[in-house]
């Protein structure tokens, strides 16, 4: 079987760590080899940069956030995910190319055909098999980010901005049906766990 590359994403709050460990499990129960990696981050250099990328008293413009987003990829795609697909492991990614859309595109208005050259020059065509998309109303997101005392320097972006880019992952999904499963978290966690094993055994072609 051809490994499979899997991404997550959403808006921050939408619950992505708790969701994270039911796909671990699921990997487990299924005994399959999987590696777990995350955007921005995953290498030496992307984690350096991510650092770079949140840390809330750094001033970083919209365009150069958006190519060390991609600098941080390309690393991440040529030492980690296609080495290790290429090796038969299926690779787990906590967030991907689809973040870059909604978040740089949709929140701070870098036009999506350019983050589309890069995406071209950098993936070369590689894209997930399937990305999981948790959706979640702007106020219960917004709920969970207020109780985070060190918000980095997305966390503390306001609503607005995260209303354009949960409507840019939206968009993206309705666009491209057969690669995403959007998820609605704020549901009661057993329901999104189900949803989420179910999208996994249907990629891989398991009864659920
Ligand atoms: P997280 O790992 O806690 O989700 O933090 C990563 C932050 O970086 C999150 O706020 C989303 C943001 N981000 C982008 O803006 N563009 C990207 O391409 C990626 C991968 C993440």
């Amino acid at each position: 079987m051809k490994a499979k590359f899997i991404t997550l994403d959403g808006i921050d709050g939408a619950g992505k760590s708790t969701n994270l460990n039911t796909i671990r499990l699921w990997f487990e129960q299924h005994q399959l080899p999987v590696l777990f990696t995350r955007e921005p981050g995953g290498t030496a250099v992307g984690e350096a940069l991510r650092q770079i990328l949140l840390d809330p008293h750094t001033e970083v413009n919209a365009r150069t956030e958006t190519l060390l987003m991609f600098a941080a990829r390309q690393q991440h795609l040529d030492s980690v995910i296609k080495p290790a697909l290429a090796a038969g492991t299926h690779v787990v990614s906590d967030r991907f190319t689809d973040a870059t859309f909604a978040y740089q595109g949709g929140g701070r208005d870098i036009p999506l055909s350019d983050i589309a050259v890069l995406e071209n020059w950098v993936q070369q065509g590689l894209h997930p098999d399937l990305t999981l998309l948790l959706d979640i109303p702007l106020t219960v997101a917004q709920q969970r980010l207020a109780q985070n005392e060190h918000p980095d320097r997305f966390e503390q972006l306001d609503n607005d901005f995260f209303e354009r880019t949960r409507q840019t992952y939206l968009n993206r999904a309705a666009s491209a049906p057969e690669r995403y499963r959007v998820i609605q978290s704020d549901q009661p966690l057993t329901d999104v766990a189900a949803q989420i094993s179910h999208s996994l055994s249907q990629l891989f072609g398991y009864h659920s």
